[in-house]
């Protein structure tokens, strides 16, 4: 199976223009996929990473690519974080449009028995209390723009169970949970809230191959479209596309991108 993506055009070049995205966990895999495309849009980009080595190397290939690009290095472990990262966009960009929770620290799999406290901790606080707390501090500032669109990140390894990810997989629903429920909340504010469940060629998906070749060969063998997607061009173009004017009646889903992967059990 390849990666290869046929050449379909995939960029829109005015569809963001004016919009200012936070998108965290963008220094490498699956996030700097979505914010190449989302540059390639016209958006206006807050990036922001654990990752201070590779963020200013991001910062830099969005600026080439003419975006105007503003980045933040933070740790999501730290309940403040979601704050700063808010503040720092509004700060430099002076509104706030969009907001992609792409961000998670995954460990590798492991049985459910040998899952500690600490495992299941590291997946919540920067899986879904981050996307929480992200949240709560952009929802002020998307009303002030008169309405935005927030797209979260889900799994398969949680939606439809995959044996070794009990802190993953439950972080990645308890994230759909909490979509939904500010989807109700807030879509009279004109807030949309949608959850992207990926299948990409990620760096993370890549340490996965290394650490379980079968399991990543058998999620391979899954999808009916016998590739994997690319971060870029498949992840990245449904994202720019729920962030834009394009999807404005489009709230509480969860949309698989995973090549016909990801049916429920
Ligand atoms: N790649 C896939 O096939 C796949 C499949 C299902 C779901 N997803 C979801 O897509 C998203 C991106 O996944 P990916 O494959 O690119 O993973 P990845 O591990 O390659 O990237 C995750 C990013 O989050 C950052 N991060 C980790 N801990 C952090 C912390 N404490 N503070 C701030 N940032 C932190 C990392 O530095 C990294 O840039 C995740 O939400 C993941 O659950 C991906």
């Amino acid at each position: 199976m390849s990666n290869e993506r046929n050449s379909v055009p995939y960029t829109h070049p005015q569809s963001l223009t004016g919009k200012v995205v936070i998108v965290t966990g963008s220094a490498r895999g699956v996030g700097r996929g979505i914010a190449r495309a989302l540059a390639r849009n016209g958006a206006r980009l807050l990036l922001t990473d654990i990752l201070a080595d590779a963020l200013p190397e991001a910062q830099q290939e969005l600026s080439d690519l003419g975006a105007d690009v503003h980045s933040v290095v933070a740790d999501l472990r730290d309940p403040d974080a979601a704050g700063q990262i808010v503040h720092a966009a509004v700060d430099h960009f002076g509104r706030l449009d969009g907001l992609v929770n792409n961000a998670i620290a995954i460990k590798p799999p492991a049985p459910f028995t040998a899952q500690s406290v600490e495992d299941f901790e590291l997946a919540s606080s920067t899986g879904p209390r981050a996307t929480f707390l992200l949240m709560q501090a952009a929802h002020p500032h998307l009303v002030a723009a008169g309405g935005g669109s927030i797209v979260n990140f889900g799994s398969g390894a949680g939606a439809s169970g995959e044996a070794g990810f009990a802190s993953y997989g439950s972080a990645k629903e308890a994230i759909r949970g909490l979509s939904r429920v500010a989807a109700m909340e807030w879509g009279g504010d004109g807030i949309r809230v949608n959850v992207v469940l990926p299948f990409a060629n990620s760096e993370g998906a890549q340490q996965w191959e290394k650490i379980d070749p079968a399991a990543f060969q058998a999620a391979m063998q899954s999808v009916p479209m016998k590739r994997i997607g690319d971060t870029e061009k498949d992840v990245g173009s449904l994202v720019s596309f729920l962030l834009g004017d394009d999807s404005t009646y489009l709230t509480a889903q969860s949309i698989h991108v995973a090549g016909g992967a990801g049916v429920y059990r």
